[in-house]
């Protein structure tokens, strides 16, 4: 299959990247380093089958190949990078889904969007399934990334029905892993930078607010099943993992695990700060036969492991 993917220079289209080529696929990624790196595709440079184009998807662009599958990627997704680009952040959800949906149709190629839990907002139901339809302060500062997603389902959607486009749509849960930016300002890499530098550790609110961590391996088996499997044009799907935690029982273990000798200091929640968030995910394991295999133990220490590294800690020392 030839894939086109869109945000490849980040922390998912990277380890996506690298599950389409270990599959035996062609790959070609976009993207404009807005908010990835260089660094996290250096390893497929001199791998054939890949091909890397600088482009903003927010601009016009064609592809000269044929495309089976179009994944669109590319938007800020950190809550400190979208609110650092509000602007880029709205066109990646409007003008680059739009721009990336014709390029589907032009090509007769399936395509993947990449939406997000944020478009449950700060959610009244609980855990969060397909059907549920939100609650997003339209007003709030956090809403140019949620209505941005929003409106991508809603525009994904009109293409599967007026031009019968086989569109899968995959609502993303929090997902941590190799490749995250270390300062993005999500709670595994900013627990696990102060963790290794032994510096306080940051909980807003009281840390009873809850999140569901997903490994991004377990992620990114989520999506190639998403994507490959026949028969689900048209479907919205949550992809994440339903082991709910608390945020300080995420700084707590992140402590344990690093051997860090960190203290623990409470800030004040930021605005719109969603109190639960928890994937129900009967539908993903219905379709696509897929669940998360990995623990969060196992999965931070992988990830806190790559994190020592790019932050040069030897904990031995
Ligand atoms: N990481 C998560 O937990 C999570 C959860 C839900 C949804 N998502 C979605 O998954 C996608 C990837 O998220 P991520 O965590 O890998 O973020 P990331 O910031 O690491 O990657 C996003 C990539 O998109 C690129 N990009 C942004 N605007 C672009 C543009 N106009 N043209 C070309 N490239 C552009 C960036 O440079 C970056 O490489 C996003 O669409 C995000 O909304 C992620």
């Amino acid at each position: 299959m030839n894939v086109l993917i869109t945000g490849a220079a980040g922390f998912i289209g990277s380890h996506l990247s690298d599950k389409f080529i270990s599959e035996g696929h062609r790959v070609t990624s976009l993207d404009n380093y807005l908010t990835g790196s260089p660094d996290n595709l250096e390893h497929l440079r001199n791998e054939t089958r890949f091909k890397f184009i600088e482009q903003d998807i927010t601009q016009p662009f064609t592809a000269a190949d044929d495309i089976d599958l179009v994944m669109h990627f590319a938007s800020p997704a950190s809550p400190k990078d979208y609110l650092a680009h509000p602007m880029e952040t709205m066109k990646a959800g409007s003008t680059g889904t739009r721009l990336t949906l014709e390029l589907a149709r032009e090509k007769k190629s399936r395509y993947l969007m990449a939406s997000t839990s944020e478009i449950y907002g700060d959610p009244a139901v609980h855990p969060q399934g397909e059907t549920y339809r939100g609650n997003v302060n339209t007003l709030s500062p956090r809403a140019v990334y949620d209505e941005a997603k929003r409106f991508s389902e809603t525009i994904c959607l009109t293409y599967y029905r007026e031009f019968g486009l086989d569109v899968r749509i995959a609502r993303i849960f929090n997902t941590y892993g190799e490749r995250m930016q270390v300062n993005d300002g999500r709670v595994v890499p900013t627990f696990l930078t102060q963790a290794l530098k032994d510096e306080p550790i940051t909980v807003y609110g009281d840390g009873t607010q809850t999140r569901s961590l997903c490994y991004i391996s377990d992620l990114v088996e989520g999506l190639y099943h998403l994507t490959t499997l026949e028969g689900l044009a048209g479907t919205v799907v949550n992809l994440g993992n339903p082991d709910e935690l608390q945020i300080i029982e995420v700084a707590n273990l992140i402590r344990q695990l690093t051997g860090s000798r960190s203290g623990i200091v409470f800030q004040p929640l930021p605005e719109d700060d969603p109190k639960r968030r928890c994937p129900d995910i009967i539908k993903a394991k219905r379709l696509l036969n897929w669940q998360p295999e990995v623990s969060i133990n196992h999965g931070l220490e992988k990830t806190a492991r790559y994190f020592e590294r790019i932050l040069n800690i030897n904990k031995e020392e």
